[in-house]
């Protein structure tokens, strides 16, 4: 009996991800975009193992009850697209699967997304995070500081843990590349003439870095060889630079209550993102606007202002054009993973690079 039971729940667990995989390849195929809440549910469903085991870790961390901890237990809690772990998990399992190694490394990219997301709220002034207010809304900027630190040094210990030396210099490595492309950033805050390629630099740096440590930590936990590895490396950042390049879109085009943070941050706080660039090359009347507001030293525009610019990304085709941009990335990204094994994770691989461009939160 109970082993026909079992053998039951193994069948339809089976049916299920064939008909996951079946529609994420029809995704695939045909390019539709479809509604990504689908895709990505779907996409979870075939990762839910091995993302209820990041749960699980997640929720294990010991977190005692001071600002700090609760700055980070508010946070963590939360929950996120936990895009990174899935980036993680799907790389191994090109390999050999979803091991303990991977489960720590999992977890350790979802640690330090979460820490630079409590930093980068301090810096950014940001109050709201999916859906609810800033930790340092509510604990405070010292302890959001604290906090990010915190979930740093835990991720490092998971990473030394997972017992490969290369993936732990990696890890301290982007740490060194995220700090480098804020420090710039926080440079060319406020000024106009922020080149496309330093905006490529901060992307790649910030955001990138993390995605091409996750890909390639996923696919060395799976003892993927040193030529897929850097394959997996490579769609990484490409994929990376296309999902901050979508976030920046998301801060013009997108709707508190969907993206679950303030929109027009980025504008308010003098960030020339990609989108903007695209606006003030087509409207020469934002220009003016921008460098006349620029000129009497503010670094921050206004809320008139700033919803300015909002207007005139959408209607020149900024937004449009940011997406247009992520598309071409995750094109190429794509391109470098065809040769891997081809295994299911491939093709969910695939249709996450997909979900990167056409998502709206
Ligand atoms: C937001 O990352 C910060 C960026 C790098 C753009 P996510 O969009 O992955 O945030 P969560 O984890 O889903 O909240
Ligand atoms: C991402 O930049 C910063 C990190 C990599 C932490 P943003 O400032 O655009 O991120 P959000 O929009 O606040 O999530
Ligand atoms: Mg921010
Ligand atoms: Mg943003």
């Amino acid at each position: 009996m109970k082993t026909s039971q079992g053998a039951a729940a193994l069948a339809s667990h089976v049916e299920t991800r064939g008909r996951v995989l079946a529609s994420l390849a029809s995704v695939v195929e045909q390019r539709v975009p479809g509604p990504m809440e689908t895709r990505l549910a779907e996409i979870r469903s075939f990762l839910s193992d091995d993302l209820s085991a990041v749960e699980r870790d997640l929720d294990g961390i010991q977190l005692g009850s001071t600002p700090m901890h609760e700055s980070a237990r508010h946070l963590l809690t939360l929950g996120g697209k936990r895009i990174r772990p899935m980036c993680v998990a799907l790389a191994s399992r090109i390999g050999g699967g979803f091991c303990q190694a991977a489960r720590e490394l999992a977890v350790a990219s979802e640690l330090v997304h979460n820490a630079t997301l409590l930093h980068d709220d301090v810096v950014d002034m940001g109050d709201r995070r999916r859906g609810a207010p800033t930790s340092r809304i509510l604990y405070g900027n010292a302890a959001s500081i604290f906090a990010g630190d915190w979930l740093l040094v835990d991720a490092l210990m998971r990473v030394r843990r997972a017992g490969m030396s290369d993936v732990l210099d990696r890890a301290l490595g982007v740490l060194a590349e995220m700090l480098e492309a804020e420090a710039l950033q926080l440079e060319r805050r406020g000024r106009a003439d922020v080149t496309l390629d330093q905006y490529m630099q901060v992307v790649r740096g910030k955001t990138a870095s993390l995605f091409r440590w996750a890909m390639f930590a996923g696919g060395r936990a799976g003892e993927l060889d040193e030529a897929s590895c850097a394959r997996l490396e490579r769609f990484g950042e490409a994929m990376g630079v296309a999902f901050q390049v979508v976030d920046d879109a998301l801060d013009a085009e997108g709707e508190t209550d969907v993206i679950g943070k303030e929109a027009l941050v980025d504008l308010r706080e003098g960030k020339v993102t990609y989108p903007l660039m695209v606006a003030l090359e087509r409207d020469a009347e934002l220009r003016s606007l921008l460098a006349e507001h620029l000129q009497s030293g503010a670094a921050t525009l206004d809320d008139a202002t700033a919803a300015r610019a909002a207007q005139s990304i959408r209607a020149s085709g900024g937004a449009t054009e940011a997406r247009a941009l992520a598309q071409r990335l995750v094109d190429g990204a794509i391109e470098e993973i065809s040769n891997l094994p081809d295994k299911p994770a491939t093709h969910v691989l695939v249709a996450v690079a997909h979900a990167v461009v056409n998502r709206r939160n």
